[in-house]
């Protein structure tokens, strides 16, 4: 596409939550910091809840990246699960002995025996579970029984819950209200600030650069974060059809107009009033038309 125009080694804004482009800062460094330090010392789940395109995903692949030595994990994208799924799936991940045809309780043991070897030998076992509000109300207490797994000193599992602020209602249910008690430490992922975007937008044009990263202008990115609120995903979206304008019309510099024209293109971004005066005349846009034309 247009990465040879802008001398990019890949695309900057790709939506796929790539941890070589991690940016540890705000709301996601304090997030990061919070389950690390919960998994040191706590014992019990950790939740942290963000809207749609706040980085839930990144941070989980970043989790699972930074707790190698002395730890076990299992990552759950999809928690859609029956309670006995999920347990199949847990011993599965940890290495527990088991056979498909176990009954629910010989699973269980099956389970704690696995774990009482992992602990044994100094490993942590941690469980993270993402999209965590689209789990069944018997699976989450499930989960919960599966925390009861304990010796005399500690637990032998640890739970990390990622979901949406659907998680919130989910967990305020009265009957989940054991579970809900347990939740130790708890973090929101906000949006970025107005900085933070502009951060974020340096970051990945300097990270997807062959060499001196594109001009993204001041006001471009400004409008960025204000039509985006500073949501990553969307960010990446504006960015993305931005550059793409910029691309069909040969310029070499990214401005206000052009991330006008991908908001335009974009109706989950927040139109806002006067950006139709700006783009205005200069006709309906549409990123694929520009990058062929
Ligand atoms: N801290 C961050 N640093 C770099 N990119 C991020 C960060 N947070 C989110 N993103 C990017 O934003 C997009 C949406 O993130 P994702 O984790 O899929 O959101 P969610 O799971 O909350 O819906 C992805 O492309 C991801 O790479
Ligand atoms: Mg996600």
């Amino acid at each position: 596409m247009y990465e040879q125009h802008f001398g990019f080694a890949e695309l900057p804004f790709s939506l796929t939550p790539d941890t070589a482009l991690f940016l540890n800062q705000n709301s996601h460094r304090e997030a990061l910091n919070t389950i690390l330090v919960a998994l040191k010392h706590c014992e019990g789940f950790i939740k942290i809840v963000g809207e749609v395109g706040t980085g839930k995903t990144m941070l989980s692949r970043i989790l699972l990246a930074r707790l190698q030595q002395g730890y076990v994990t299992a990552y759950i994208p999809n928690p859609f699960l029956s309670p006995d799924e999920l347990k199949f799936f847990v011993a599965q991940e940890v290495g527990a002995q088991f056979d498909k045809d176990m009954a629910s309780h010989e699973l269980m043991s099956a389970l704690y025996r696995r774990l009482v070897q992992l602990c044994r030998q100094g490993r942590q076992v941690v469980l993270i579970i993402d999209e965590a509000q689209a789990m069944p109300r018997d699976t989450v207490e499930c989960l919960r029984l599966l925390t009861n797994l304990e010796t005399e000193k500690r637990k032998l599992l640890q739970i990390v819950l990622l979901g949406q602020p659907e998680l919130d209602t989910l967990l305020s249910r009265p009957d989940l209200r054991q579970l809900k008690q347990r939740i130790v430490f708890s973090e929101y992922l906000k949006p970025l600030s107005r900085r933070a975007t502009s951060e974020y937008i340096d970051h990945r044009l300097s990270a997807s650069s062959r060499g001196e990263p594109l001009y993204f202008g001041p006001s471009a990115k400004a409008l960025v974060y204000r039509a985006s609120g500073g949501i990553p995903r969307l960010i990446n979206i504006l960015c993305h059809k931005a550059l793409i304008c910029a691309y069909g019309r040969g310029d070499q510099r990214l401005r206000l107009w052009h991330v006008a024209r991908a908001v335009s293109d974009t109706p989950e971004a927040k139109r806002l009033p006067y950006l139709f005066a700006t783009i205005a005349g200069a006709g309906a846009f549409s990123p694929r038309r520009e990058a062929l034309g």
